[in-house]
Order: structure tokens, then sequence, then C-alpha cells
């Protein structure tokens, strides 16, 4: 198996040619630079019959699969809000360097595939299918100091003189209905002083509601309309108990488990998809469908109007 792990423009490039090789390929996220990349990708992985997953990550948080879980047994209804904000600071001060993440030949985008691809997988895992979109998005610091080629995650700033242009969005925020009729509401940004990678959504629907946190990840808050009056209002579950998805795979309730987990629970889907033959999700049709997701957020908001996904 390969599992790629480099800057999203190398994606397509080594996937296809781990799928002509006859290897199970695990691509971390998004899926491609474009939607022409990812339909390429698809098609590698199809035609030579290998089991493929891409790294949206944080639907494999229990938490959050107990969400899915909730909602799959009705237990909040039919849903009418989808709220998602993925919130971070890192590339606020001026002088932080132009990494290959603000560079859209290497990126694709910027705080849209980044993060709000994120939210975006987790609209589609958690509620359904995406309709319609309008957005809008914004470069709050047009040029940086040269002198970088790592992420950006670990980069430090510099006071290099020599500046390049910022080529993606620092911030993206966009509005859009579900095929089931629930309206989204989507925020991604590197600009939110003081919030280092708040993940976070809130769903309701016409029995209840769930709310969940990446920086609480092991926690969800729900809510039921037919709770005890007196008693109503949003409780704490935190999803460490055997039944709550992957957790008998650790520690006795209440020991908490981290965001590397997340990965390692991908992973034995992944493993478990191969050996039982299989094809396991998130997959590169999600990734292709994600993508087109992404383009037309990107299409909106050139055009300043509703785009059919
Ligand atoms: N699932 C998640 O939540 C999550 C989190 C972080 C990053 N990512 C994704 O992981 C990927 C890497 O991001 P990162 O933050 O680790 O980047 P990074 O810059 O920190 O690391 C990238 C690594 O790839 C290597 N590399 C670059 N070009 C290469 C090439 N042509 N061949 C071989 N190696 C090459 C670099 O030397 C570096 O070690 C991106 O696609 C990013 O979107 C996903």
């Amino acid at each position: 198996m390969i599992d790629i792990v480099t800057p999203n423009h190398t994606h397509a490039e080594i996937a296809i040619a781990a799928a002509e090789a006859g290897k199970h390929i695990i691509t971390e996220k998004p899926l491609a630079l474009n939607v022409e990349e990812a339909e390429q990708m698809y098609d590698a992985v199809k035609k030579n019959n290998v089991t493929h997953m891409v790294c949206y990550s944080y639907r494999f948080t229990p938490a959050v699969q107990y969400a899915k879980q909730l909602i799959s047994e009705g237990r909040i209804g039919k849903v009418y809000h989808f709220r998602a904000n993925y919130l971070q600071d890192f590339i606020m001060d001026p002088q932080f360097p132009l990494v290959w993440r603000l560079k859209k030949e290497v990126s694709g985008s910027g705080a849209l595939g980044d993060i709000g691809a994120h939210s975006i997988d987790l609209a589609r895992f958690l509620i359904g299918e995406f309709k319609e979109i309008v957005s809008m998005k914004e470069t709050f610091i047009k040029e940086r100091p040269l002198g970088e080629m790592t992420g950006g995650l670990s980069a430090t700033s510099n006071t290099n003189s020599t500046l390049g242009k910022v080529t993606v969005d620092d911030a993206v925020a966009f509005l859009a209905r579900f095929q089931n009729g629930a309206l989204g509401t989507f925020e991604a940004t590197r600009f939110a002083g003081g919030n280092r990678n708040k993940n976070k959504f809130e769903i309701n629907g016409e029995k209840g509601s769930i709310r969940w946190d990446m920086e609480n990840m092991n926690n969800i808050e729900v809510y039921f309309s037919d709770d005890e009056p007196g008693l109503q209002g949003f409780r704490l579950i935190n999803c460490t108990e055997d039944i709550h998805p992957y957790a008998n795979a650790y520690w006795p309730a209440g020991h908490i488990i981290g965001y590397e987990h997340t990965f390692i629970h991908l992973i034995h889907e992944f493993l478990s998809g191969i050996a039982n033959k299989y094809q396991p999700s998130p997959n590169f049709e999600d990734g292709l469908i994600n993508q087109k997701i992404l383009k037309a957020i990107e299409q909106s908001s050139e055009s300043k109007k509703w785009v059919d996904v």
C-alpha cells in the first residue's frame, strides 16, 4: 500500500502511478489540485481495482461517528441546519512566510481546500449531499516574505524583504442548500485570532440538536426536545463508553483518546476494506465530490451568484 502525505500538487501523479502498479492507496486531503486531476485519480483506482481512501480524518473521531449513529437512528428527526466553522490563526502575522499552502499551483486553494474541505466532508458524512452554494472569500495579506518550503504549520515568521504574491484565499464563507432541504452555513479561516484548530459543527433537527468541537474531541453535546420539562438543555456525552464507536479498542470509560487516533481508525478501516474486500469511505469518489464542491464555491465567489453542485 501507498500512503500519500506530500503537498497537494503531487497527489495525482503519485496516486495514478501507485494504482497502475496495483497498490492500495490512502491519499491526504484534498484529493487533488482540481476536479480534472481528481477525476483521473478516481478513474485510475477503478480501472486497476485497488482499495482507496482519502484522509478526511475527522470522520473517525468516535464522537463524530456517534453523532452519525444518532442521526441515522432518527434521534434528532429531520435535519434543518448544519452549521460549521473551521477556525485557525497560524498565518495572521504578515511576516509569516509564503509557504506552499499559500501558493495556488501547489495547494489548489487556501483555507477553503485545507480546512473548509474537512467541514464539507463532515457535512456530507453526517447529513447528506449538497445541492447549491453561494460564497465569498478574501485574501487579507496579499504578499509575504519568501523562503519556506514547508506546509507552514510549523514555519516561523521571518524578515526577508523579498516578497512573493499570495495566490489563495485566507478566509471563505459560504451558504449551502442540501438535497434533503437542510440549510448549511460554513466558515473557514486562518485569521480567527486565538483559534488554533477550532473545527466545530452544530446540527439542528426537528427533535433535537447535536454539536461537536475538535478542541474537545471526545465529547458531543446533545439536546432532545422530548426531555422532561425543567431538565431540557444540551447535555455533555463523553464518547468513551464501550458502546461508543472505536472506544472498546482503548481504555476504560473516561480515559480519553486524541487527534492521532482518528488516523489510526481510518487506517483500520482501510485495512479492513482490503482484508474483507469492500471499498471503505471516504474514498476517491468522496474526494472527487468534495473537489467539485470546492470548485463550485470558487466559482460562486467569482460570479457572486448561486452555483449548482
Ligand atoms: N488529514 C488532515 O487533517 C491533514 C493535516 C495536515 C496535512 N494534511 C495534508 O497532508 C499533506 C502534507 O501536508 P503537511 O502539512 O504535512 O506538509 P509539509 O510541508 O509539512 O510536509 C510535506 C512533506 O512532503 C515532502 N515532499 C514535498 N514534495 C515532495 C515530493 N515531490 N516527493 C516526495 N516528498 C515530497 C516534504 O519534504 C515534506 O516532508 C497535504 O496534502 C495536506 O493537505 C492533512
